[in-house]
């Protein structure tokens, strides 16, 4: 059996059968969502190689339960590259969402704009991305099925139904490019001038190697950035992960009620 087999085996054992249908992926400073799951939840230690989850701000903990009447599997914390240099850290997490009959996957991140119209304190939703940290989870991958199209990497269905949930409930959720760099340094101001001429509207440390990751799974996936500060140079507050964990809070109510409603009404 694979090692995604044998955990989702044991989680099963623990949280009940029933397949689950979405899975949510919580970024720095969000993992008190996962409290809003009726559920059982389970240490990332108590599930051998799933990652460390060392990023304060991070609750390592898979959470499987029930929000808004779906079955949910909630992973309140991620490994990111800069932790390890392993941009496939998330890989196994991301089997054992599928072995658990996941076929969704809602990433969520705390992000910088590059864009005056969409402030820190709001949300982002990933129209698609730009990999500039320059590599890929999937390198040593031997089969074939390393070639994963992206093109609509960003699943057109689930970013409308984000967007319907978002707009019945009066809350603003433009979309737009994030662009991923490697951190754990934040950008310089050059580089947010670079990335913005290269078309990015948020940049961050995370979500595009699980974007990969979920594609070559055959997860369906979809992103909401929530924004904590605007990129290097374009204000005066100053960047740092404590700003960033003080901030995400603002964007997290706001992402909570849109990601229920899209549970709730099944968009
Ligand atoms: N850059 C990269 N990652 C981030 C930022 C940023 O400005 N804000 C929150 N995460």
């Amino acid at each position: 059996m694979s090692r995604s087999a044998e955990l989702a085996r044991l989680i099963r054992a623990e949280a009940g059968e029933a397949p689950a249908d979405c899975a949510l992926v919580l970024g720095s400073g969000l993992g008190h969502l996962a409290g809003a799951v009726r559920g059982r939840a389970i240490p990332y230690a108590d599930l051998p190689g799933f990652p460390h989850a060392g990023v304060s701000g991070h609750v390592p903990q898979l959470v499987v339960g029930e929000l808004e009447g779906r079955r949910v599997v909630v992973l309140g914390g991620r490994a990111h590259y800069y932790e390890t240099g392993r941009p496939d850290a998330m890989r196994l997490p991301l089997e054992v969402l599928r072995e658990l009959g996941c076929t969704r996957l809602i990433l969520t991140n705390a992000a910088g704009s590059l864009r005056p119209d969409i402030p820190p304190g709001g949300l982002m939703l990933l129209s698609d991305h730009i990999a500039l940290a320059g590599t890929n989870p999937l390198i040593g991958e031997p089969s074939e099925a390393r070639f994963v199209p992206m093109t609509d990497a960003h699943d057109p269905a689930m970013r409308a139904g984000l967007r319907r949930a978002a707009q019945a409930l009066g809350i603003a959720l433009p979309e737009g490019v994030y662009c991923w760099f490697s951190g754990p340094s934040f950008e310089t101001p050059a580089e947010i001038r670079a990335a913005r001429i290269l078309g990015a509207d948020a940049v961050g440390m995370s979500t595009v190697p699980e974007v990969i990751l979920a594609r070559f799974l055959g997860l369906r996936c979809a992103a909401i950035s929530v924004i904590t500060n605007m990129g290097a140079g374009l204000s005066d507050e100053a960047i740092s992960h404590d700003h960033t964990k003080a901030m995400a809070p603002q964007g997290a109510a706001l992402l909570e009620q849109i990601l229920r409603h899209y549970l709730r009404h099944d968009l």
